[in-house]
């Protein structure tokens, strides 16, 4: 069934386990994320960003949105599993509303890059919007970067325990991102992947709700050499490893969001098909490898965030 975000991350927080969310821009991430989830009988959250609403309605993100919409449900409906679908990195208020107007059941305002008073305030009046159709929203505190490019900031950048409560307090959210030294991208870490866990403790105690992990992709050393046999060049990649993940975990994540694993994991699957079949240009049998790989990265992922057999 389609369902709202917020039933699937409040069973998690409850049973200590997270959910991975999916970023999908097409059909077929879609259908590779959806196989994984029958499989591991998981519940599953399939994200957009506003580019990817942009991207599937050709310019226009509420036609895209509902184009989102209207897959996602097509499957949830006829499906055992729990599927909701989310708006990641909400940044323009009419997007937002767009996925609100279009269906999505949850959706994140992204006003992290504000002072503190102002982020209250824009994510209030989503809340307000949101709340009253009975849609979920996630918010972030803090801003997305690596602790080792930004050692002597930390403190500026990483997550304010004590304003995350007063965040929560005021604002009325759902689940929240705290941002602890993950980054988006193959590129997370320089040295040693390291993230605050003592600030993680801390927020999660203080707030006892849902919280996100953005940046959370562990760049599968597996896709990457595919890819690398067969052309990329992905040298410096470097992802969030998964006894990591599992720590964040237990500290009280519930939400793991995932993008550049599946993109990783496509293109290593349709360049070595290409590679090995010069005379193929049916797309639905020069995207097969990259679907198994898509969905092998998200069966592997299910497993490991504790979400397996939680449907
Ligand atoms: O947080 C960013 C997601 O990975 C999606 O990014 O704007 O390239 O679709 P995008
Ligand atoms: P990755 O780039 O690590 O997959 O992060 C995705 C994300 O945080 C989407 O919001
Ligand atoms: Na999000
Ligand atoms: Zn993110």
């Amino acid at each position: 069934p389609y369902v709202n975000t917020k039933d699937i991350l409040e069973k998690a927080n409850k049973e200590y386990y997270a959910v991975a969310a999916f970023n999908i821009n097409n059909l077929e991430f879609l259908q590779a994320i959806v196989e994984g989830g029958i499989e591991k009988k998981s519940p599953l959250i399939i994200e957009t960003s506003e580019g990817a609403m942009k991207y599937a309605g050709m310019g226009d993100p509420l036609r895209g949105a509902s184009l989102f919409v209207k897959m996602v449900r097509e499957f949830a409906d006829s499906l055992d599993i729990p599927i909701a679908l989310h708006l990641d990195h909400g940044k323009n208020f009419n997007h937002i509303i767009s996925a609100i107007k279009a269906g999505y059941s949850s959706v994140m305002i992204d006003a992290s890059d504000k002072p503190l008073e102002e982020n209250i305030k824009a994510t209030k009046d989503i809340v307000r919007i949101a709340h009253a159709v009975g849609v979920s929203v996630e918010a972030e505190l803090g801003k997305l970067a690596g602790i080792e490019d930004n050692v002597v900031s930390a403190e500026s950048v990483l997550v304010n325990p004590d304003e995350a409560k007063y965040f929560v307090e005021e604002t009325q959210v759902d689940f929240l991102a705290p941002a602890i030294g993950t980054s988006h991208g193959a590129f997370k870490f320089k040295g040693e992947a390291k993230l605050d866990y003592d600030r993680l403790k801390k927020v999660k105690e203080l707030t006892n709700m849902p919280l996100v992990l953005h940046g959370a992709s562990s760049v599968v050393q597996e896709m990457v050499e595919i890819a690398e046999n067969y052309g990329a060049d992905f040298g410096g990649s470097k992802g969030v490893p998964s006894d990591i993940l599992k720590e964040t975990v237990r500290l009280g994540i519930n939400k793991v969001n995932t993008d550049t694993d599946l993109r990783m994991a496509f293109i290593a699957g349709l360049r070595e098909f290409l590679h090995n079949n010069s005379k193929e240009f049916d797309p639905r049998k020069y995207m097969k490898t990259a679907k198994e790989y898509v969905k092998k990265v998200v069966s592997d992922r299910l497993e490991l965030l504790g979400s397996a057999n939680k449907a």
